[in-house]
């Protein structure tokens, strides 16, 4: 059911879930301050209650409410980046997020969307927690009916159209001095390098210098369609017969091909990437070659770890 930005506020200031729109991909809000809503948001979602949630900001200016001081870098970071992709997990002031949001954790994770939308809610109800708008495991929202599918027709959403990213937010965590990379994103790795000095580092979810779980998303399994993905790395050879691919490449052999764009344009490739991978299950497909000859750099990167995870069958969810 589609609602207005106003109807959406009033529902959010009774305590109500909604999806709304950001730059990324759709989120499931809920006011912070609201813990029975977030509760909620876990039941919907059904997401293991170990996994917190990004809290949604209108202003950066908010961030001193709940963090104090910041980490080094933290202010230089939200000058270039906000509004915008960029996620920062940093120490809290505990009494001053429910500890559902942040899974009993002593960090939160905060950004400030880049959507006129999602921020003039935050701006009328307060901060906002908002997971992706997606059963847990499932691939993300890119647009309202991706929504209605989870969730039903039934279910609130403000109408922003297709998300012009399409994938999540870039997570950086201050860890051993330094800015890391918790989650890929719409970010790639090399956008931080001129602000910070150096290009951060993707965490692995377990290192060896970090025994425990460092951003506890990554563990379970993600983003996946219930086809079988079999990530091509060589020339296609006819099997299975369904291709997620480019649309300036041949596929001989292929009965049906869904296409992710251009390999020459990864921004319209990621914008894609959830729709199709959502579109494998209208279709009911059961087994797809995904072309995955792909440049290792920039947003490309993101795009290889979402098909990664959407193909494990690491059943982990
Ligand atoms: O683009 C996005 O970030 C979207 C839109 C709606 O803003 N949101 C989103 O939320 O992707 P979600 O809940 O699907 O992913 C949140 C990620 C999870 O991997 C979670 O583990 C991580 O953020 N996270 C949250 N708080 C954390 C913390 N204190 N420490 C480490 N990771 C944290
Ligand atoms: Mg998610």
């Amino acid at each position: 059911m589609r609602i207005s930005i106003a109807e959406a506020s009033r529902r959010l200031l009774h305590g109500e879930v909604v999806a709304i729109p950001t730059e990324t991909v759709y989120g499931l809000a809920a006011p912070l301050k609201n813990p029975s809503a977030i509760e909620r948001i876990f039941a919907l979602k059904q997401r293991p209650t170990d996994n917190p949630l990004i809290i949604h900001l209108a202003d950066a200016s908010d961030l001193a409410q709940y963090a104090h001081p910041l980490p080094p870098g933290a202010e230089t970071l939200v000058r270039a980046f906000w509004p915008g992709a960029m996620t920062i997990v940093i120490p809290i002031d505990i009494e001053t997020i429910p500890s559902m949001a942040r899974a009993g954790l002593s960090t939160a994770a905060f950004r400030i969307p880049d959507h006129p939308m999602a921020r003039s809610l935050a701006r009328s109800v307060g901060a906002l927690v908002a997971p992706s708008a997606n059963l847990s495991g499932r691939p993300s929202s890119t647009a309202p009916g991706h929504v209605e599918q989870d969730f039903g027709m039934d279910f609130p959403v403000v109408d922003g159209g297709p998300c012009p990213q399409g994938v999540e937010s870039t997570i950086l965590i201050f860890l051993d001095e330094k800015w890391q990379i918790g989650r890929l994103g719409a970010l790639p790795a090399e956008a931080f390098q001129k602000i910070l000095g150096y290009e951060p580092a993707v965490l692995q979810v377990r290192s060896l210098a970090a025994p425990t779980i460092i951003c506890p998303g990554q563990q379970y399994r993600h983003y996946a369609p219930k086809a079988r993905l079999i990530l091509g790395t060589t020339d296609y050879t006819g099997t299975p017969s369904t291709v997620v691919g480019f649309s300036e490449r041949a596929y001989k052999g292929a009965t049906q091909i869904l296409i992710l764009g251009l390999s020459t344009a990864p921004e319209i490739v990621s914008q894609n990437l959830y729709h199709v991978l959502r579109q494998l299950d209208e279709r009911h497909i059961e087994q797809a070659w995904v072309d995955a000859r792909i440049p290792d750099s920039g947003i490309w990167k993101t795009i290889a770890d979402r098909l990664a995870r959407a193909a494990s069958d690491d059943d982990n969810r």
